[in-house]
């Protein structure tokens, strides 16, 4: 007998890039937020890059996780353009939708198709398209 309930199509992207974003969170470093995050890109190459946040006495020198783990992969030499997914991890019970800035990042390095996915660990995974983060994002035409 076939087994009706259908995996996500998300489920092996999530298996592959959860584990790294759970294992970069104990690296995180905010003592001042207290708020622990971790992200995971996925390269069309199958290269896996990770970051965290770093927080900084002065508030606003603080980084996040998402372009830590963006700018990780780009200073590993990954291909603008090559990273077409990212997984954003955070150990509380509500799933993070990534902050604007991160957003303005993402579209820096990835196609609007790119698939962005976050997971706390009381919820189902929060999955969106970055088009739909960032609808009309600011570009210039380098
Ligand atoms: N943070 C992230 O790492 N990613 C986001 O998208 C939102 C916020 C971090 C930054 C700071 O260290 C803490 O969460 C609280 O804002």
């Amino acid at each position: 007998m076939k087994c009706s309930a259908e995996p996500s199509p998300y489920t092996a992207l999530i298996e592959r890039l959860r584990p790294a974003a759970e294992q970069v969170v104990q690296h995180v470093y905010a003592p001042y937020s207290k708020v622990k995050v971790g992200a995971a890109v996925l390269a069309d190459d199958g290269e896996v890059f990770t970051g965290c946040n770093v927080e900084n006495a002065s508030y606003g020198l603080s980084q996040c996780a998402e372009r830590n783990a963006l700018q990780h992969a780009i200073a590993m030499g990954a291909r603008p353009g090559s990273l077409n997914a990212l997984l954003i991890y955070s150990p509380a019970a509500e799933a993070l939708p990534p902050c604007g800035a991160c957003r303005q990042v993402m579209q820096e390095f990835m196609p609007p198709a790119a698939v962005v996915i976050s997971c706390g660990d009381g919820t189902e995974p929060m999955i969106w398209s970055l088009s739909e983060l960032l609808p009309q994002p600011f570009t210039l035409n380098a």
